[in-house]
């Protein structure tokens, strides 16, 4: 009986480590400003053209953001960052940066900074804390 007590809160534990109020926290202090400066201009409705995203994507919120737009899937899956939009676009501007989804477009690069190796391991390392 104890072990079974002990695998229930260890599972518990781990499943629950990180809070939603963690997340969002460590949303709004370490990833909304890179976003704010690379991605608000054709993400962020307050800031796009008549207020409509890019490929209904919004950026402005984590809420929004882990919906995810139009054709890319979810923009954040919990745990795993090769299931996320956000993190899978942001990496293809290191990687493949000529590729149509690779965030920000190179076109757009003097008015929309591409995210330096660091920051987008920083995204990374944020979709996967657990
Ligand atoms: C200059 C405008 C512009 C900027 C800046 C920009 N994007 Fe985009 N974004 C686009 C366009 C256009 C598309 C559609 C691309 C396509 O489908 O070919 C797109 C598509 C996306 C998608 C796919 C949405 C879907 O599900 O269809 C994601 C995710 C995304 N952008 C994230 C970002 C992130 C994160 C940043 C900042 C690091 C960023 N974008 C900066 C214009 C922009």
């Amino acid at each position: 009986m104890r072990t079974l007590a002990l695998i229930a809160l260890l599972s518990a534990s781990s499943a629950f480590a990180v809070s939603e109020a963690d997340r969002e926290k460590a949303f709004k202090a370490d990833i909304a400003p890179l976003l704010e400066k690379s991605c608000a201009n054709c993400h962020d409705p307050k800031k796009a053209k008549n207020g409509k995203v890019k490929a209904g994507f919004d950026s402005s919120s984590l809420k929004s953001i882990v919906k995810g737009g139009k054709e890319a899937g979810e923009g954040i899956t919990w745990g795993d960052s090769s299931k996320s939009s956000l993190f899978k676009t942001v990496n293809l501007s290191l990687t493949s940066p000529e590729d149509e989804l690779a965030m920000p477009p190179k076109k757009s690069h003097e008015k929309n900074p591409p995210l330096s190796k660091e920051q987008v391991a920083k995204i990374k390392a944020f979709i996967e804390a657990k």
